[in-house]
């Protein structure tokens, strides 16, 4: 798949962990930053995810700030994203499977790397299962559109 990551500076560690994981897995990852811990506005590399994500440039997001919150915030106003924050697997394998989550936020703060990595591994490895879990989906495109 080809995937956009991006965090903030509290991220920075576990975006590095995710992008190592997910290229020895044989996805294409972009990482659009930051690459320092200096402090930044989460909200700009949350948009730039989200957009990317919303235009199919890319199959799936992954957005790392201190809570995950932030990021989820951000990412969900941006049309056709469903981003989804996860502090454990099996919220993120539901995620995939009923709410065809676009966009996976974790908060760097909150878990530890190893809990990250079975939560990415679980969200990366699920397919939506579709029927009516799309339907329902779809009820929630028809609030907004
Ligand atoms: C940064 O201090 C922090 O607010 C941010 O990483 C994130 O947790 C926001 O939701």
């Amino acid at each position: 798949m080809k995937i956009i990551i991006g965090s903030d500076h509290v991220g920075i560690e576990m975006k590095a962990l995710f992008v190592d994981l997910l290229t020895q897995q044989g996805h294409e990852v972009v990482d659009i930053g930051p690459s320092t811990t200096e402090s930044v506005h989460y909200p700009e590399f949350g948009f730039k995810v989200a957009s990317e994500v919303s235009q199919q440039h890319f199959d799936r997001g992954i957005l790392i700030c201190g809570t995950g919150v932030g990021m989820s915030l951000v990412a969900n106003k941006v049309d056709g994203v469903r981003a989804v924050v996860c502090s454990e697997p099996y919220s993120a394998y539901m995620s995939r499977a009923h709410n065809n989550a676009n966009i996976l936020c974790v908060g760097a703060r909150v878990i530890g790397l190893s809990m990250a990595e079975m939560i990415l591994n679980e969200w990366i490895s699920t397919d939506f299962e579709g029927g009516r879990h799309q339907v329902r989906l779809d009820m929630i495109q028809d609030l907004t559109s």
